[in-house]
């Protein structure tokens, strides 16, 4: 297996080809690259982080296989071609972005005007619409599938994944002292199959997790002020913590 052409290149991940030992192209996986960059307020603020890429990858990784176990139907195939990729199934992807909370942050205390830290139980589930030129808005399940941005049947199978997903990640940072908060993924359709995946990545840049102390072991401080090094400590943080684990 070898990478072939560059497919996309997103705001912080980047797409490839995967060739078979002739050189053709394989059908239906793609090569997903983490890559350093790192961007928010609608790619306003860039930068580049050192270790990030490997950071999330590691964690998505680590995450996604656990998901997999507990019955989420997931996108991962393999592991890829370097210590940042992975190999995943292609998908036709969902333009929703599912948000898990378990406490209130972020824009939902700034929408609601609730303090920060209030707990949800069981998870709280948000969607938005994936629409640039709309800043992707929230929407409601009904305005989705009426819109015929998702089936019906796919809303409720992705209800019961986010409670597993909640619960898996949830306790996977439990193990480590970190406390997950909130959380964002992406669901697609398997492109060969149709059916429903967890796709995309959970990582520190997709979720919300604070420390004993309450600080930010995530994107946060970057969203914050924070850049170059400072940045690239937290997200090596969480890697020191794994290591430290196994
Ligand atoms: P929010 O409080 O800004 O809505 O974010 C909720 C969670 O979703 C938080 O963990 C960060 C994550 N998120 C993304 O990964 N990408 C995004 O574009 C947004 C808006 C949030």
């Amino acid at each position: 297996m070898e990478r072939g052409k560059e497919i996309y290149a997103g705001k912080a991940n980047t797409l490839y080809e995967v060739l078979d030992d002739s050189g053709n192209v394989l059908p239906h996986v793609i090569e997903m690259e983490c890559t350093d960059r790192i961007s928010a307020g609608d790619g306003d603020k860039k930068d580049v982080v050192e270790g990030k890429g490997y950071a999330n990858n590691l964690v998505s990784t680590l995450l996604f296989k656990r998901f997999a176990a507990e019955g989420v139907h997931t996108h991962f195939v393999s592991e890829g071609t370097t210590s940042s990729s992975k190999i995943v199934r292609k998908a036709d992807m969902i333009p929703l972005e599912v948000i898990g909370r378990d406490f209130a942050a972020g824009s939902f205390c700034r929408r609601y005007g609730v303090e920060q830290g209030r707990a949800f139980d069981p998870v709280l589930v948000e969607f938005t619409y994936k629409n640039d030129e709309l800043h992707d808005p929230l929407i409601n399940d009904d305005a989705a599938v009426q819109l015929e941005l998702i089936d019906e049947d796919d809303v409720d199978t992705i209800y019961v994944y986010m409670d597993v997903i909640n619960k898996v990640a949830s306790d996977f940072f439990a193990e480590l002292g970190l406390t997950l908060v909130d959380f964002k993924v992406e669901f697609g359709c398997d492109e060969e199959t149709g059916e429903l995946m967890l796709c995309d990545e959970f990582s520190q840049d997709t979720c919300r997790l604070w420390d004993a102390d309450g600080n930010s072991v995530d994107k946060d401080i970057f969203r914050k002020g924070e850049s170059g090094k400072a940045v690239s400590d937290v997200y090596q943080k969480l890697v020191s913590m794994l290591e430290a684990m196994e």
